[in-house]
């Protein structure tokens, strides 16, 4: 295929204010004629193509700890498993699976099940319109992660406002003085999370992951901060960029009803693929490396664009519309290699959780006012807010299906 020079003058970058809102006709040009693009306006790299995306993320030429390190303003955070390559990353990992792994998930499911059905009722008791983002979102993912660390109420309303301040950290290009404040809140994050461990319930997941000598305190914070950074704001924004292509479509709420929990868990890897609440993730090469689609030389700075990967004709029928039962659904929401999110099968049931409970409980919930706009934000990919009018609530109808689904409905086809 022959290069392209850059992107047609009518369509915004999709770093620019309008291509931040709306990157996808930018992203579907560059996967189609130039999908190992080296972009003119940051320097950088844009890997749009799946293909291209899928390798990118398992070759040990694209090096993770080069590509995070080289954020304008990464000093601060601590060493974890994004900043890490090889057999470093694999020795972080492992014990990280005590916080994030299987066991960990399926001691916690029910109690987020309880706390998912505890939000839906406050939500109701407040009244309307809800705006989803606010008030499901960010209590979903503060429910999660306060499972995982075993935090009392109090220590929840803490970390929420803590997550919210630190998760500035996970924009590459945020400017110098937002940066400034997300370095500051990581260091009060870093802190309170070392207070808390010395509290911890050691059957937590959190107290197990402490009481394993595998890794330092350091270390084990550097793992703490990574799951509140990477995960609090994208696991919330996620909720309410799945009820924005949800609540429009009465008949995909349908046969999410019909379907159940299986159904349900198949509609989140959907949405997410949709609006992957990470849209790109950072990588530097360490030397020449070819991916299907081009060649990269060492030392450049990598963007692998999951969001554009995640629409690519080549792999997804249907690209752009909402096809709530595909299966297979290979999307790079949570990444691939050995960097794959190793938090999304807790992602999965906790989103599925939620989202299930919302169609049988509500089932006339639709959008309220007008169009919602999606922020100017580039990770993550976010609504500005999401005002929902919940309709009648039918109570009985939420909680069918509390425990943990079947293991066929966790697998990760793409780990
Ligand atoms: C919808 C929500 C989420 C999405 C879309 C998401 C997506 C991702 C992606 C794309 C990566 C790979 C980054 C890379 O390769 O550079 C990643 C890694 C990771 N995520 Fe998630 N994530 C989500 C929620 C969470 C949550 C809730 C947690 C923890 C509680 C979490 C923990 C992690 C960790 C620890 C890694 C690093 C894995 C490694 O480097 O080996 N994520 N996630």
């Amino acid at each position: 295929m022959t290069k392209a020079a850059g992107l047609p003058a009518h369509l915004a970058h999709p770093f620019s204010p309008a291509g931040r809102i709306d990157p996808y006709p930018a992203y579907a040009w560059l996967r189609t004629h130039d999908p190992v693009h080296r972009d003119p306006m940051t320097g950088m790299w844009l890997v749009t193509g799946y293909a291209d995306c899928a390798a990118l993320l398992k070759d040990p030429a694209f090096s993770a700890a080069s590509g995070q390190r080289e954020r304008s303003r990464d000093d601060d955070l601590p060493v974890s498993m994004l900043t890490t390559d090889g057999l470093d990353h694999t020795r972080l990992r492992a014990p990280g699976a005590l916080l994030l792994g299987p066991a960990a998930l399926a001691s916690v499911a029910d109690a987020i099940a309880a706390d998912a059905d505890a939000l839906l009722d406050r939500a109701v008791e407040r009244g309307v319109p809800v705006d989803a983002v606010e008030e499901l979102g960010a209590p979903l993912a503060t429910a999660v992660l306060a499972r995982l660390f075993g935090l009392s109420e109090d220590g929840r309303a803490t970390l929420a406002a803590l997550a919210r301040a630190a998760s500035v950290n996970l924009d590459p290009l945020a400017p110098p003085q937002i940066a400034r404040v997300g370095r500051a809140a990581m260091g009060e994050l870093t802190r309170f999370l070392d207070a808390h461990t010395d509290r911890a319930d050691p059957h937590c997941p959190l107290g197990r992951l402490a009481a394993d000598t595998r890794l330092t305190r350091q270390e084990m914070l550097g793992v703490l901060g990574l799951a509140v950074v990477g995960g609090w704001q994208p696991l919330a924004e996620a909720v309410g960029n799945a009820l924005y292509w949800l609540l429009p479509r009465p008949e995909v709420r349908a046969a999410l009803r019909a379907g159940g929990r299986d159904a349900a868990d198949t509609a989140v890897d959907e949405l997410l693929r949709l609006e992957a609440p990470i849209p790109f993730t950072a990588r530097v090469t360490v030397h020449d490396a070819e991916l299907p689609g081009g060649r990269v030389p060492a030392g450049q700075r990598v963007l692998a664009v999951l969001a554009a990967a995640n629409r690519d004709p080549a792999v997804f029928a249907d690209p752009d519309g909402l096809v709530w039962d595909r299966r297979p659904n290979p999307h790079l929401a949570f990444g691939g290699g050995p960097h794959f999110c190793l938090a999304a099968r807790l992602v999965k049931q906790s989103g599925a959780t939620l989202l299930g409970r919302i169609v049988r409980r509500f089932p006339e919930a639709v959008i309220a006012g007008p169009d919602p706009r999606w922020a100017p934000s580039l990770i993550p990919r976010r609504l500005t807010a999401l005002p929902v009018d919940l309709g009648t609530d039918v109570p009985d109808a939420g909680s069918r299906d509390a425990g943990v689904p079947d293991a066929a409905g966790l697998q990760d086809a793409h780990a």
